[in-house]
């Protein structure tokens, strides 16, 4: 079944087409990849699903609403939360707070409810650290619950980003490269994560570049050139597929 439909979806930046007419759906409880040479449109595609951008024309479906016209927030409340290809963490402050301040749930914190009904929000609280702290340890990363952000290593950083956007509860999960510039161990730990999420239930859009990965990680694949889908299919489809190898690499313009 689908869960997200972008339909006809364009947008332009002065003179450049990012999206052009483009459409596609993705089917609830897969990893749908994206694919496509450098400047394709994939991060647009993000912008446009999540609210970044507000597309020029067309319509997004999720869960067989239209989201036109909703802010970020509502989209993340909705169930649609998103990695972006520079992390944005919070540097400063530690692994742990990265995921408490983006966890769903009761509000305790506000002035008159900590000092009105303690017991209350000293329980909320203790539950939202558990929750956080049940969060690192999916993404493996537990050890480093104190340490400062700034201090782990980018593929753990990585893994953070994507323990933050698991405390959102969304259902649809938007991973922008989760695995350009890691290690070989720390791909396959994203890799096994990836899996991992899937198997919670999760929907997965993944932007990919390394075919390899995609044909690990992939039920169906997304094909981007100019802003367009130019296929849509299962991953040996599209990989195999020797125009589409010639676009991806350049040789065709
Ligand atoms: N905010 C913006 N302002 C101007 N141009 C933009 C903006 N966002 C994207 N573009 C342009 O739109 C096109 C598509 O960019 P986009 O970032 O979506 O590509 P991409 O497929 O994610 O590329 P990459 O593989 O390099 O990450 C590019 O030509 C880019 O320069
Ligand atoms: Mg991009």
């Amino acid at each position: 079944m689908a869960i997200l439909n972008v339909e006809n979806v364009s947008k332009s930046f002065g003179g450049i087409q990012a999206l052009d007419d483009c459409t596609f759906t993705v089917r609830a409880d897969e990893v749908t990849c994206v694919v496509g040479p450098n400047g394709a449109g994939k991060t647009s595609v993000f912008n446009v699903i999540t609210g970044f951008i507000k597309p020029d024309n067309g319509t997004i479906k999720f869960d067989g609403q239209i989201i036109d016209g909703l802010s970020r927030q509502s989209r993340v409340h909705l169930g649609i939360a998103r990695t972006f290809q520079n992390l944005r963490l919070f540097e400063e402050m530690s692994v742990l707070d990265n995921v408490l301040v983006c966890l769903k749930g009761r509000e305790a914190t506000n002035p008159a409810t900590a000092i009105f009904r303690p017991f209350y929000t000293s329980a909320v609280m203790k539950d939202k650290r558990e929750r956080a702290m049940a969060l690192l340890e999916e993404v493996g990363i537990a050890h480093k619950a104190n340490d400062e952000a700034s201090m782990m290593s980018y593929g753990q950083k990585k893994l953070l980003s994507i323990a933050r956007i698991l405390a959102t509860d969304a259902r649809l999960l938007l991973l922008d490269e989760p695995t350009s510039g890691l290690s070989a161990s720390a791909l396959d730990n994203m890799v096994a994560l990836i899996h991992r999420l899937r198997d919670l239930g999760k929907t997965l859009l993944v932007v990919e570049h390394n075919t390899r990965i995609v044909q690990r990680i992939a039920d169906e694949v997304l094909f981007l050139h100019r802003g367009t889908v130019l296929a849509q299919g299962r991953p040996d489809e599209i990989i195999n597929n020797k125009e589409l190898g010639r676009i991806y690499f350049g040789e065709v313009h």
